[in-house]
């Protein structure tokens, strides 16, 4: 097979940090902050315009309260589990590394007792219908190393007694979300809009609000979590008073990102990009015998986190290789070429391929990264072979 001539305008495929929006330049952002005090006027402007734009932009309803919270979407969902667990049983559902991740947290860390876990397979969902909404229920929009996501949210009681406690951190920005679902939601800056790390988003609705000002956990919470002051919520914190000095360079380059969704034409059209950039890889894979789609069931395949197994080349190869082997040369013959950074699958799951298809890819990068692969996949087979 021939090299293909053109190579994608940007090799940035990651699934976190994610691939900047496509207009950004470092010279772009709004740096007037810089090395003064976030409690000064101006810087702390800026946070809290961060903290209204994306109420804005994510149609958040204006009872829900979001703040901007230490350590990323880690930091902000240990927050949740760390002020909210323990009032009531909890329902966990896991299926890929992350989600079990917060098992293992819940199960060894905190030590709650009374927990149900669903969990699947890498490829597969858990029984949405099993939940007991009575309970709390932890759970990922989008998981992010398997490619495998929740189809909507219409599984979850509009009656329910306990809280929704949900990691959206690679499906928001990309996939609609019915608020009223979700009690909390959070999220981190490098993933759909492809800003920085280490800054976390949570979203709460009032019945989260509620259950913080009634409940105190019996384990002691440490600051970068707390939450409350003289035992309620301190509101400022939700005005752009944050829990300890956020990096004011990354809240520029967050409202540089955000400023990017407004200009493309807001949510709708985020989830438009990432849902076509998706669809690009659907329609490669359906006529490509060689290569499927982790995620077994269409319905509940990302739009983002796209993961992607090599299929039928055992019998070319005689069973001469391993499969881990096999895609890490492809990945590495790829990066080589500066056509592709970083799509090999996540550590934990099955080996293949993960291509970020979010929002700030442009599907043309999509397009001509897909022969890409084809000679890099059929290279590989040669090398293997020889
Ligand atoms: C579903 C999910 N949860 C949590 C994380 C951790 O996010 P962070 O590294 O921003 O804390 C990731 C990162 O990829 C993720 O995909």
């Amino acid at each position: 097979m021939n090299k293909p001539k053109v190579k994608p305008n940007s090799p940035f495929f990651s699934s976190g940090p994610c691939a900047k929006n496509p207009d950004w330049a470092i010279s772009k952002l709004d740096i007037t902050a810089l090395a003064r005090s976030h409690r000064a006027k101006e810087p702390k402007a800026m946070i809290e315009k961060s903290i209204t734009l994306t109420a804005d932009l994510l149609e958040i309803p204006d009872d829900y309260k979001i703040a901007i919270v230490p350590a990323s979407d880690t930091g902000a969902f240990e927050l949740a589990m760390w002020t909210l667990l323990g009032y009531c049983g909890v329902d966990i559902l896991a299926w890929e590394s992350f989600g079990k991740g917060w098992v293992g947290d819940i199960v060894k860390e905190l030590k709650l007792k009374d927990i149900r876990v669903f969990e699947a397979d890498y490829g597969y969902l858990p029984n949405l219908s099993s939940i007991d909404f009575h309970r709390d229920v932890v759970f990922t929009l989008n998981g992010t190393t398997s490619g495998v996501r929740v189809p909507n949210l219409n599984w979850i009681d509009s009656q329910r007694k306990g809280l929704t406690l949900c990691d959206a951190t690679s499906g928001i920005f990309a996939q609609s979300i019915d608020w009223s679902k979700l009690d909390v939601t959070t999220f981190s800056w490098q993933k759909v809009l492809g800003g920085e790390a280490q800054h976390g988003m949570i979203i709460f609705s009032p019945r989260a609000i509620e259950r913080l000002n009634s409940y105190d956990p019996p384990w002691p919470i440490p600051k970068l979590f707390r939450l409350k002051k003289s035992g309620k919520i301190d509101e400022q914190i939700f005005k752009g008073s944050t829990i300890n000095t956020p990096s004011l360079l990354c809240v520029a380059d967050y409202l540089n990102a955000l400023e990017w969704v407004y200009r493309v034409g807001g949510l709708r059209a985020l989830i438009d990009r990432a849902d076509s950039n998706s669809q690009v890889i659907s329609k490669w894979v359906e006529k490509t015998p060689w290569i499927k789609f982790l995620a077994k069931d269409k319905d509940n395949r990302s739009n983002t986190s796209v993961c992607l197994e090599f299929c039928n080349f055992e019998e070319v190869l005689k069973g001469k290789i391993d499969t881990v082997l096999f895609a890490k040369s492809i990945t590495k013959l790829l990066e080589s070429e500066n056509v592709a950074y970083d799509i090999g699958s996540y550590r934990d799951a099955p080996p293949g391929l993960r291509i970020w298809c979010g929002s700030t890819i442009e599907k043309i990068d999509i397009e001509t990264l897909i022969p890409w692969i084809e000679w890099a996949y059929f290279i590989t087979i040669d090398s293997f072979n020889n």
